[in-house]
């Protein structure tokens, strides 16, 4: 955390030249870049929420404070210029207003990369973001949204590749150098480099202790890697450090939990739901704690676990997002809710909502909806209905398109084991030979697994005369 925030001169030193005169305005918008990055509330700027109003009145021209707000907006996932007019009404009007006023080239792609971002053109957007990286790498700014970016189109390389060309440019008394470390060390994880996912989230920590993305990114590590206990183990020794991190300690608990679920450790796994998660879920109606609550109930019920009465609330909570239809990752997630709570209506109503936003349109959202989370969506409807070899026939062929919905490798493994047991519940033949194939698949990905013989034996008890 900090509270030194960079005045305009200080941005100028700097190589990050803004067009603002307002010294109130660049600093709080340091200050919202760092919540932002750090995801915490800073009580010294009135926290997040606050930092952004006072941003707008300290300098309402201020074109990288409008870049901030609008990006932030997009990259909530769930809002899009075309299910929020006022939101394409301040994507176009920042466009103009920085095509009639005198900004930094700088700034003029960051506006840029917006427009693309807005409308849909989400590669070209990162591509600029890369871009900016390239000729300013101390741009924290774009590289977040770099970041923000592969994670919605489920590409960790290229996090990996902009933070490992820009940090020769930084140095280790730069103001969140540990999260760059951080969150180049997900992106090693991500893809498979290991050794170097370790090494890096640990530099990180040796910087800052406190540095929530590298805690994250071994999380990601210990997971990939199948380090159950020692995933256990480094959370709760040092839950001090994260559990301050009240945007997204909920999301390291779910990351334990599902450790704990490895183990299969039920009582445990619901205890961090009961305290933290369903707390968390009540108290922030985040997307993200959302997607964690869904994503580990429904893990939980395909575990065999009954989970009493919970779904209701997480139903409820997340019915005002069901027609958002904006990345469709969150779409499948809000599914799960509803198939949990037993409202077959309302999920089959919401895929066929989701398929008529979906038809005829182009731009990234669209296209990933209809080539691979319809598809995902239909197979969890039909499982529902208990028929999993239509299940496994929409869900097996676009495989290795989920990756393109975004999320990380554990966010996206909820797919991976619905398609293995929904094979294992099927009817046809061809699918429990598919389901033992994936299991050996799964278990050759990770030495020790116990999730995945319990997958096993469930195979061999169902289809074993
Ligand atoms: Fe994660």
């Amino acid at each position: 955390m900090t509270s030194h925030w960079r005045d305009c001169a200080e941005w100028q030193r700097q190589g990050l030249k803004l067009s603002t005169t307002s010294n109130q305005a660049a600093k709080i918008y340091d200050a919202v870049l760092s919540q932002r990055v750090s995801m915490y509330d800073d009580p010294s700027v009135g926290g997040m929420e606050q930092s952004l109003k006072t941003l707008q009145a300290a300098d309402p021209q201020f074109v990288m404070g409008q870049v901030m707000s609008v990006g932030m907006s997009l990259f909530s996932t769930s809002d899009t210029i075309d299910n929020n007019p006022e939101l394409r009404d301040k994507v176009n009007a920042l466009v103009v207003h920085a095509d009639k006023s005198d900004i930094t080239p700088r700034e003029q792609k960051h506006v840029d990369a917006i427009n693309l971002y807005a409308d849909g053109k989400l590669h070209e957007a990162t591509v600029k973001w890369e871009e900016i990286v390239a000729e300013y790498p101390t741009d924290l700014h774009a590289i977040k949204q770099v970041h923000g970016s592969t994670f919605v189109v489920g590409r960790p390389q290229i996090i990996r590749n902009v933070v490992n060309s820009a940090l020769p440019s930084w140095t280790t008394d730069m103001k969140h150098y540990s999260f760059l470390k951080g969150i180049l060390a997900f992106g090693f994880a991500e893809t498979s480099l290991f050794p170097q996912a370790n090494k890096t989230a640990k530099e990180g920590l040796a910087v800052d202790q406190d540095e929530v993305w590298c805690r994250h990114s071994l999380c990601h590590l210990h997971d990939n890697t199948g380090q159950w206990d020692y995933g256990i183990d480094a959370l709760q020794t040092t839950e001090a450090h994260w559990m301050k991190c009240t945007s997204f300690n909920c999301h390291l608990l779910w990351h334990q939990a599902l450790f704990y679920m490895e183990k299969a450790d039920y009582d445990k796994v619901l205890e961090i739901y009961d305290n933290h998660i369903e707390k968390t879920l009540k108290d922030s109606h985040s997307m993200l704690a959302k997607r964690d609550a869904t994503s580990l109930l429904y893990r939980l019920e395909m575990e065999g676990v009954k989970i009493g009465d919970r779904w209701e609330d997480v139903y409820e909570i997340c019915r005002p997002n069901i027609d958002d239809h904006c990345f469709v990752f969150n779409d499948t997630h809000m599914l799960m809710s509803c198939l949990g709570a037993k409202k077959p209506d309302v999920a089959k109503k919401m895929v066929n909502s989701l398929r008529n936003w979906a038809r005829d349109k182009s731009g990234y959202y669209y296209q990933t909806c209809m080539k691979t989370g319809l598809p995902i969506c239909e197979a969890f409807v039909a499982a529902a209905d208990g028929d999993f070899a239509t299940a496994v026939d929409l869900i097996h062929p676009v495989r290795y398109d989920i990756i393109n919905i975004g999320g990380s490798n554990a966010q996206r493994d909820v797919f991976n084991l619905f398609l293995i047991n929904a094979a294992i519940n099927s009817s046809k033949p061809e699918h429990q030979h598919l389901a033992k194939s994936l299991i050996h698949e799964r278990r050759a990905l990770k030495e020790d697994t116990p999730l995945t013989d319990r997958l096993m034996s469930r195979l061999m008890a169902q289809h074993t005369q």
